[in-house]
């Protein structure tokens, strides 16, 4: 029987004198004249336990299992601690190894891993300090997204995982079948014969849950869908996932302006709830991963975002006199260490880039009056560039039509997206946060595989 106990951040606050039962890992053990310390952590804050055993009580033979890695139960008394970095501390009558943890082939010791050896243990890796903190901000953060927009009175809505509907056109999709790859059924003409398909069509998983959040935001005005989301692009850099996290609100009687405003509204809310309630948490990424990580969220939750057009972004680069590895000129796609030097050196704080070209962008984006450029915006924040994406939508079918003919989409796909244009269409806009780029704005973490607990990316696909 499992005895009652209590979260190790509940005992940490409480004062000396209960008989307590506290479980959790081992993170290290210390032995000296009299006395064994070990040190437990369950994941509920940054700080360990302190576990005080008294040689007397406890033989060497009673502990040969409390090492490093093991689960223990401890039943106990918490006394005041000499320490000054912890209140109290827990002086054990019994302890009880729930789990062993061999010492010989345990890999997760004491001394610092790098993250790289860490993800080849991405199954005990959530054991560490690091990441400890780094999924509980994760949990904070996606608790914050939610509230956001339940306080402000949005409809969370659950778009499908799978779908015909190639929302971005850049057909970076991973394909949905179960027609046997080795024999597949053929068509007369000798293509493969997705009507026999499972869902009687080519289907892929998603790549963003927007085009049927603009359905339900034109029956609910306004809406979010919160998710994971694919993308097959063969991009082997720290800052894509094959799968990724994605919110994407999406406002009925919006344009660029109110879907900016609520973009900046958001990330300040976002990043002001994740120093409430993890402290000590990013304390210890400003300590130990990026000495500059409290300062920049502070800044960005209290300052204004600078706002700039493509077009005058371009002219910047232009004038940088810097040399670039991606030539700028306008009409290209902005890298990212374009979107770094804005962030980082021109304007030292978050930028929300408005009116890129519309070849270089989504076909539902709404056209602008010069036939040039369309209705979007990108919020770059230094460090990692790009971190939302949105814009106003294309509202007028025609418009839309041809926006479809342009970038080569066939119509016939988009049937339905154009009835919400032909039945009561109203101006509409919204925008996709990347959760993890978030993470790694707000931890200092600089590969977006150290942000998800298991990461998917070319060539791998582990645990
Ligand atoms: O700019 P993106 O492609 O925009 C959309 O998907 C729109 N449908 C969103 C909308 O308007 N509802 O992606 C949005 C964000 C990016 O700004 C980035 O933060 C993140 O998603 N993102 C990725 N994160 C990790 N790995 C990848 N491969 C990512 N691709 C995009
Ligand atoms: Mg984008």
């Amino acid at each position: 029987m499992l005895k009652p106990g209590e979260f190790i951040r509940d005992l940490l606050g409480s004062d000396a004198g209960r008989t307590v039962v506290a479980r959790g890992w081992v993170k290290t053990r210390r032995d000296s004249k009299g006395v064994h310390f070990v040190q437990i952590g369950d994941g509920s804050c940054f700080r360990d336990l302190q576990v005080v055993l008294p040689s007397e009580t406890f033989d060497e033979a009673a502990l040969t299992e409390v090492t490093t890695g093991a689960c223990l139960e401890v039943e106990g008394e918490l006394v005041a601690s000499p320490h000054a970095a912890q209140r109290v501390e827990l002086r054990a009558h019994a302890v009880r190894v729930l789990g062993a943890a061999d010492p010989t082939s345990y890999p997760l010791q004491k001394k610092g891993h790098s993250f790289e050896f860490l993800r080849e243990i991405g199954h005990l890796r959530p054991r560490s300090n690091t990441f400890g903190a780094v999924f509980r901000v994760r949990n904070a953060l996606s608790f914050a997204i939610h509230r956001f927009f339940q306080e402000r009175g949005f409809l969370y809505v659950n778009t499908p995982i799978i779908t015909a509907s190639d929302c971005e056109g850049a057909g970076a999709m991973f394909g949905v079948s179960t027609l046997d790859p080795e024999k597949p059924p053929r068509t007369s003409q000798g293509a493969i014969d997705f009507a026999q398909d499972f869902f009687g069509k080519r289907a892929f998983l998603t790549v963003s849950g927007q085009l049927e959040g603009e359905a339900f935001a034109l029956a609910f005005s306004n809406v979010y869908t919160f998710g994971p989301t694919f993308r097959a692009e063969n991009s082997n850099t720290p800052r894509h996932l094959a799968e990724f996290w994605m919110v994407e609100p999406e406002m009925a009687f919006c344009d660029l302006e109110g879907d900016m405003r609520l973009a900046e509204d958001f990330l300040k809310f976002i990043i002001q709830a994740v120093l409430d309630q993890c402290w000590d948490d990013i304390e210890f990424f400003n300590q130990r991963i990026d000495n500059t990580v409290l300062a920049t969220l502070e800044h960005v939750a209290t300052s204004a975002f600078e706002h700039v057009t493509y077009t005058e972004a371009v002219r910047l680069l232009e004038q940088s006199g810097k040399t670039w590895e991606f030539p700028v000129h306008w009409g290209v796609d902005l890298q990212s260490e374009h979107e770094r030097y804005l962030t980082e050196e021109k304007f030292k704080r978050p930028v929300i880039v408005t009116d890129y070209p519309k070849e270089i962008k989504a076909f539902y984006m709404r056209a602008n009056d010069d036939g040039k450029t369309v209705r979007a915006m990108d919020v770059l924040a230094p460090r990692i560039g790009e971190i939302i994406g949105g814009s106003q939508r294309e509202e007028r079918i025609d418009l839309l039509r041809a926006q479809l003919r342009a970038h080569n989409l066939p119509e016939a796909a988009y049937d339905w997206y154009l009835d919400l244009r032909k039945y009561g269409s109203a101006p509409h806009a919204g925008f996709g946060l990347g959760l993890e780029r978030m993470l790694m704005y707000i931890t200092g973490m600089k590969n977006i595989r150290d942000v998800i607990p298991f990461a998917r990316t070319p060539g791998s696909a582990e645990f």
